[in-house]
């Protein structure tokens, strides 16, 4: 049994996908621990929702950056897990805590890396007026939005789009690619390859999402 646990820092819409995914209903993986940075996290009452226990560390109530990176780095090696998931995670993490978990770490970002790292990419995605726009998982590096890619989803942007509606049409892909991308690293069949990622053929065909209608 694999031990996953989850960062959040809001409304924990992929958290609840994570945990209705196949992978673990199988019982082949663990959500262990979800850890948040803010008390009033909506995210916090999902995990609440499937017993998953949390525990809120508030960055605010430290006086450095540095003290708040080294409680979390430390309250998250204390459940050994075997992948950290950052589903709406929104600060940004030290050093020492990728280093730590390398290759053990992956993120969902709302656009088509690399197009749109870091915030506000739904505006910056209507503003460039890409046709296409989407989400990304991708294995965390020391630089932001810039790890190799595990998996995308795509989603056109329509004439009349707003960023809500747009942003509603990403959220849905993201519902189904963050699942997949855990599956497959808890299934092993992610390989990391010169920095890219692969799944790996002998074990599963690779496929790539539908983009939403
Ligand atoms: C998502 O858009 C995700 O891509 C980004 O933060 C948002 C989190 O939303 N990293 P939620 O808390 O999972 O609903």
């Amino acid at each position: 049994m694999k031990k996953i646990v989850i960062l959040i820092s809001g409304r924990g819409s992929n958290l609840e996908a994570i945990l209705q995914a196949n992978i673990l209903k199988a019982g082949q993986a663990q959500v262990v621990q979800v850890i948040c940075n803010r008390p009033e996290a909506l995210g916090i009452d999902i995990a609440k929702k499937y017993q998953i226990p949390v525990t809120i560390i508030d960055h605010t109530s430290f006086s450095a950056r540095n003290l708040y990176d080294e409680a979390l780095l430390e309250k998250t090696l204390s459940f050994a897990p075997d992948l950290v998931v950052l589903a709406g995670y929104m600060r940004i993490l030290s050093g020492p805590f990728v280093s730590q978990f390398f290759g053990k770490l992956i993120n969902i970002h709302p656009s088509l890396l690399p197009s749109f790292p870091g915030l506000n990419t739904h505006a910056a995605a209507l503003k460039t007026g890409v046709k296409w726009h989407g989400a990304t998982v991708h294995f965390v590096t020391k630089d932001l939005d810039v790890g190799p890619i595990i998996i995308q989803g795509i989603v056109p942007v329509l004439p009349n789009d707003t960023e809500s509606s747009l942003a509603a049409r990403v959220f849905e892909v993201e519902h189904q690619i963050y699942p997949q991308a855990i599956e497959w690293y808890i299934r092993e069949q992610l390989v990391l390859e010169l920095g890219n990622v692969r799944v790996d053929p002998a074990r599963q065909q690779f496929f790539m999402l539908p983009p939403t209608p």
